[in-house]
């Protein structure tokens, strides 16, 4: 099959090239090799740019290296086949889901998942939409709820709120009848108010200190943004970021940094409210796997999520 590789974790993106790899066979036998396994014809697969710094694409869960790794953890694909131990899911089912991180990924013409990290998408859903609604749909998802507990009637400031991750969290706080500030470049304005923000934040011109109080940050951003947002939060508030570590508390509250895992119920009660109108993607470009490698190497920073159609 085709596949992008990386080997060379000193090399980084430019060790990135587009190879003839052995197909995966995922087939568990009795000795539970792989049990739990499908096999996924990879139609869309989505990948996150900074993936190459992370431990885990250069070993498995022992720690052992893996190279030559593909990358990308997103996808949406037809099952083409099941190992012993699968439920759920048959042959010839249309899926999505996030890989392993620890494991072969999407870039690539097929990849062998656990089928409990993935859900059915429904026959009316395009694969590329199913594909860039993995990691942001979960992600905010997480953030929003299960880490940040958010309830009807609360107010909560989304960092970057017209970026991939931001924008679903905006989306998804609006419909749990949440107040939503939304924050970014003066230039994201409009976008972040029409994912559903009532309010904007232009972190370069305006206070971040005059919005007054919130129960929820969801930050995307870390640094002094992360820092600052601390002091807006009223007592007993949440902190909620995806940008790794900080020191930063609200007063009396708590802060939870956290990565983002697969969950198939989530899954599917996202892509439900994809299909009734409730929720959108945010895709910035479609390109095939032959593109990929300057897909990952934009040479301007791309807005929205690119999405690696592998099938046509
Ligand atoms: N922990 C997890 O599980 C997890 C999961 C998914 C993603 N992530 C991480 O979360 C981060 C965000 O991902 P994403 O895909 O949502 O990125 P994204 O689409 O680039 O969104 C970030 C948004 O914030 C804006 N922004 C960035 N820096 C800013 C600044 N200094 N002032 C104002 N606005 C700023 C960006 O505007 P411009 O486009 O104009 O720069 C963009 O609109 C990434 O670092 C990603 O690796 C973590």
């Amino acid at each position: 099959m085709k596949a992008i590789v990386v080997t060379d974790r000193a090399a980084g993106t430019a060790g990135m090239k587009l190879v003839e790899r052995p197909e995966p066979q995922g087939l568990g036998d009795l000795t539970g090799a792989n049990y739990g396994d499908v096999v996924v014809q990879v139609y869309a697969s989505g990948f996150t740019g900074d993936e190459l710094s992370w431990p885990s694409t250069w070993v498995d869960r022992l720690g052992r290296d893996r190279t030559p790794t593909i990358p990308g953890h997103e996808v949406a694909g037809v099952v083409t086949a099941l190992s012993y131990g699968t439920t759920g899911l048959s042959v010839g089912q249309r899926v999505f889901g996030l890989t392993d991180w620890t494991r072969d990924g999407t870039l690539a013409e097929y990849v062998a998942v656990e089928a409990r990290n993935l859900a059915p998408l429904p026959g009316d859903v395009d694969f590329t939409v199913g594909a860039a609604l993995v990691m942001p749909g979960l992600t905010a998802w997480q953030g929003l709820f299960e880490h940040g507990r958010l309830r009807a009637g609360q107010t909560v400031l989304v960092h970057g709120a017209a970026g991939v991750v931001g924008s679903m969290a905006t989306q998804l706080a609006r419909e749990a009848g949440a107040y939503v500030i939304g924050t970014g470049r003066a230039s994201s304005r409009q976008t972040a108010l029409d994912f559903g923000a009532q309010e904007f934040v232009d972190l370069e011109n305006d206070a971040l200190e005059d919005i007054g109080g919130v129960d929820l940050v969801f930050d995307v951003l870390g640094g002094d943004i992360v820092t600052r947002s601390a002091a807006v939060i009223r007592p007993g508030g949440t902190l909620v970021t995806i940008a790794g570590p900080t020191e930063a508390r609200p007063v009396n509250g708590h802060t939870v940094d956290f990565v983002v895992v697969p969950d198939r119920a989530q899954l599917i009660a996202l892509v439900q409210r994809v299909r009734e109108g409730q929720l959108r993607t945010n895709i910035g470009t479609i390109d095939t796997l032959d593109d990929a490698v300057a897909a990952f190497n934009p040479a301007k920073r791309a807005n929205g999520k690119t999405i690696i159609r592998v099938r046509p």
